[in-house]
């Protein structure tokens, strides 16, 4: 068996049980990498901070820059852009393949690290970054890569579809159903990250330009969050027949040829890319949902995206949004998926040569509505 050293930057809850899963579990990763994955150590910012899992205290360091020269695979999870986008340049630049679940950073530094990645050969493999356990990158980057998408929407953030769905079932106030996400650990470090729909977002920017095969980025997205979401709003609506789910909508406006693009403020300047073409729109918010849609069962933490694609006709993916040991499972497939790519020396089977995506083919992208 070869050996592949594996550098793991961030012990929080994805990264404490993506290290215990690699040590616990490191023949069965082993026989199906087709190498031994020797995790060679954890970068943490604190070595002396309580864990999710029992870790080795000799694999912890906070010299992460030595810990990364040297790696045949690096996973970032310290979320964040700085340190995490040096660290991954550097990674990428020594050779390493990369995997990552920063959903903030590929929002706003996407390309710069997929050009990086192009430039030197190497990966930058994401599933954890957009709903958690969910296989939903794969499936948009290769499963879907001979089909033309119109529309994805969905519940792609757990913490707060588990703060209003606490609200629905159980009419709880928003800061206590708050403080319950926060003891499960679904919320962000920063909770307005996800209370204001910026995690969505970034997840929205994430699969909006896979499946149209464009950048979009974290400013692109119109946003709307669940802070003005009260108990009363949430009552009204139950009496009413609806549930209120936070949504990310991604969609050709030409989708279903009823839309001509002209939505929002084509004049005051909110629309931008080249002139013609298409329009694509990508936007965030509270919406109401009939209690009868499949959306409305969607509990808990869970996610569910939707995608509406040309040929395939309608797909559904349902699973758990967030908590460190589901979305390690993601993080883990990508660890896999990179060992198998560097065994082979390259480009892995079934992976795109190129990550990079091009500029804005599509022709407006809308963000205000
Ligand atoms: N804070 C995120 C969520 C974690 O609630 O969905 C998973 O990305």
């Amino acid at each position: 068996h070869r050996r592949l050293r594996v550098a793991l930057l961030g012990a929080g809850s994805v990264g404490s049980q993506v290290a215990h899963l690699l040590l616990t579990q490191a023949e069965e990763l082993a026989e199906r990498a087709g190498a031994d994955l020797e995790l060679a150590g954890i970068a943490v910012r604190d070595v002396d901070a309580p864990r999710d899992a029992d870790l080795p205290r000799e694999l912890l360091t906070t010299d992460a820059e030595t810990l990364i020269l040297g790696s045949d695979i690096v996973i970032e999870l310290m979320g964040g852009i700085e340190p995490a986008r040096t660290h991954i340049l550097a990674a990428l630049s020594s050779g390493a393949d990369v995997v990552t679940g920063n959903k903030a950073l590929l929002a706003t530094h996407g390309a710069e690290i997929f050009d990086t990645a192009d430039q030197v050969g190497a990966s930058v493999s994401y599933e954890a970054a957009v709903a958690g356990a969910i296989p939903i990158i794969r499936p948009l980057k290769d499963s879907l890569a001979g089909d033309r998408i119109k529309r994805i929407f969905g519940i792609v953030n757990g913490s707060t579809n588990f703060i209003l769905d606490k609200m629905d079932r159980e009419g709880l106030s928003a800061a206590e159903a708050q403080r319950i996400a926060t003891e499960l650990g679904y919320l962000e470090a920063d909770p307005t990250l996800d209370l204001e729909g910026y995690d969505a977002a970034q997840k929205a920017a994430i699969l909006a330009s896979l499946a149209f095969h464009t950048r979009v980025s974290l400013e692109d997205v119109h946003r709307e969050g669940i802070e003005s979401v009260t108990a009363d709003m949430i009552e009204g609506a139950r009496r009413a027949g609806f549930v209120i789910k936070l949504l990310a909508v991604c969609e050709r406006l030409d989708a279903d040829g009823a839309d001509d693009g002209t939505v929002g403020g084509a004049e005051d300047g909110t629309e931008h890319g080249t002139a013609g073409g298409e329009a694509i729109s990508v936007r965030v918010y509270p919406a109401l949902i009939g209690r009868d849609h499949p959306l409305a069962t969607v509990h808990g933490g869970n996610n569910a995206v939707f995608v509406e694609a040309a040929a395939a006709g309608d797909l559904m993916f349902y699973g758990a949004g967030a908590g460190g040991l589901q979305t390690a499972s993601a993080v883990l497939g990508d660890v896999v998926s990179a060992a198998r790519r560097h065994i082979a020396g390259g480009v892995g089977v079934g992976e795109s040569p190129r990550q990079s995506l091009p500029i804005a083919p599509i022709g407006r992208i809308v963000t205000r509505y």
